[in-house]
């Protein structure tokens, strides 16, 4: 590894959904003390940071997105005391802990809220939005939940409206407060005196409302919330100088990294967040939602890669606890040969890769049959056009044993039928299995800086099949030809004396026979 390694930049992140992860209290439901366990093979897989979603009490509305409380750990999930075990532990293991902050709403459980509702008067009323009904009863304007129905909830003992972007138990903060601001910051300063790495914000960009309130326009769309466009409840002006302020307290510890969740946003708006005095970097969010296609993610990639320019340096996720899993979204039933594809581009694509647990194993998504198994309470509103997010939540699967080894008690969400197949022990037994693929990827990227930290060249312009690109670093020139087709094909390479880093260092020249859905990773001899 190069002295000069910036973790961020050069090393993996890994996320992991706390409640399907592993789970030692034996409740259905994963733990820190199950995500300690599990250190080594997380070291073993080769990343450089954890990021772990919501850890916080939380009556679990939105599974941990609905945060009661910022500044303690929830029971099912373990103690402070857990807590900064694990951050020992990994740091042992130069594994860094990446929390995900949820600041644009609370629960409606946080004593904030609490205090807020109680009367017009109380000092926190003015924590959360709170508006008068319109003359006629109705809410004060259009604005839309992102999960169903107005975004207004109205309270009779006030008389008055609440304003929640998602679920009505998630009240939105006023963040123009400055005691609100103020407590937000202080949550910041806790966790980065306590170790961790950096965060993620969530929805980081929806914080600030239009000030006036005014309606959004409409457009075509077609659940409610896509018939607006969404100018006034999100992405205010306000939002840069608080970006400002929490970089400046992020600098204030060793390397740290704050990455946000732009929500509604493409990548030119992402881009317009990042830079040295705001976040070090944003979600390219609709990269995941590429057809299979390697002109998709080509052209995905250098719009990205032109909205960064040099302000932030790019990263890349196919997956998240959101989305439909990367394996269940391109191959065909059991078959890795496309996931083996897809996870060759995304740990040698630039940016820092973002691999969501139990992609290295290609999990597949649990298929959701009937409304009454919906954990996700979007999927149940939504009920059959659109059956929420469980689908991509399951347990990990680690062993064929009882559940798959996640839990000796019945999992809160089903492990998938495919556990005595597909799981970590038996991946580990074979050599050409999905984990043992992205570990010897992972291997690879680590002694090649060229495939960390360096530049990106299409070496095809308009692909058809194959998706070519070179990443150059200094004198060190790797080319990645990633064969998304089913089909025996062959590549001319460029000039030069290339050796094949998957291959034994088996020297070619000229051209390359690809296998169908085959990669090879090739350094060019000097
Ligand atoms: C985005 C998170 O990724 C998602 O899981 C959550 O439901 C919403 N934000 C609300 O916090």
């Amino acid at each position: 590894m190069k002295k000069d390694f910036l973790w961020w930049r050069d090393g993996i992140i890994y996320q992991i959904y706390p409640r399907s992860y592993a789970d030692t209290q034996n409740d259905g439901i994963g733990d820190l003390q199950g995500i300690i366990n599990k250190l080594g093979y997380i070291q073993d897989l080769g990343v450089d940071a954890i990021w772990l979603s919501p850890i916080y009490p939380s009556p679990d509305v939105d599974f941990g997105y609905d945060v009661a409380e910022y500044t303690d750990i929830d029971p099912k999930f373990g103690t402070m005391k857990d807590f900064d075990q694990l951050v020992k532990e990994a740091k042992k293991r130069g594994i860094r802990i990446i929390l995900d902050l949820v600041l644009n709403h609370t629960s409606d459980q946080h004593s904030w809220f609490i205090e807020s509702k109680r009367s017009k008067d109380n000092p926190y009323h003015d924590w959360y939005l709170w508006r008068d009904p319109k003359p006629n009863g109705d809410p004060p304007n259009n604005w839309q939940s992102v999960f169903g129905g107005s975004a207004w909830e109205f309270v009779p003992e006030l008389g008055q409206y609440y304003y929640h972007m998602f679920y009505k138990e998630q009240p939105d903060v006023n963040w123009r407060h400055p005691k609100v601001r103020a407590a937000m910051l202080d949550v910041f300063r806790f966790w980065l005196k306590k170790g961790v790495a950096g965060f993620r914000l969530d929805v980081f960009n929806a914080y600030f409302k239009d000030s006036a309130f005014r309606d959004n326009p409409t457009k075509i769309g077609l659940r409610a919330f896509d018939r607006q466009e969404h100018i006034y409840d999100v992405s205010q002006p306000e939002m840069i100088p608080l970006l400002n302020e929490i970089r400046e307290i992020c600098d204030q510890f060793k390397e740290t990294y704050v990455v946000g969740e732009t929500f509604l946003a493409d990548a030119a708006q992402s881009a317009a967040y990042c830079g040295d005095d705001k976040l070090h970097a944003a979600f390219n969010i609709g990269f995941a939602h590429n057809r299979w296609h390697p002109k998709r993610f080509l052209t995905a990639s250098l719009k990205w890669y032109e909205a960064l320019g040099e302000k932030a340096w790019p990263n890349n996720h196919l997956s998240n606890h959101d989305v439909q899993r990367t394996a269940t979204r391109y191959c065909f039933g059991e078959d890795d040969r496309r996931a083996k594809v897809a996870a060759a581009m995304l740990l040698t694509l630039k940016g820092t890769p973002f691999v969501y647990y139990g992609e290295e194993i290609g999990l597949r998504d649990i298929p959701i049959r009937k409304k009454e198994d919906i954990k996700d309470p979007v999927g149940i509103t939504f009920w059959p056009f659109y059956k929420g997010r469980d689908g991509c939540r399951s347990p990990m699967q680690w062993n064929s044993e009882l559940n798959a080894g996640f839990s000796q008690a019945k999992p809160w969400l089903p492990v998938h039928e495919n556990f005595p197949d597909r799981n970590v022990i038996r991946q580990a037994s074979y050599p050409d299995s999905l984990l043992n693929f992205f570990k010897s990827i992972i291997e690879i990227r680590k002694k090649e800086p060229a495939l960390q930290r360096g530049d990106f060249y299409p070496l095809v312009e308009n692909p058809r099949h194959i998706l070519a690109y070179l990443r150059r670093q200094e004198e060190d020139q790797v080319a990645v030809i990633l064969n998304f087709s089913s089909r025996n094909l062959e590549f001319d390479l460029p000039d030069g004396k290339w050796i094949s880093l998957l291959d034994q260092d088996k020297q070619i020249s000229d051209s390359i026979k690809m296998n169908p859905y085959g990669v090879a990773l090739l350094k060019l001899q000097t």
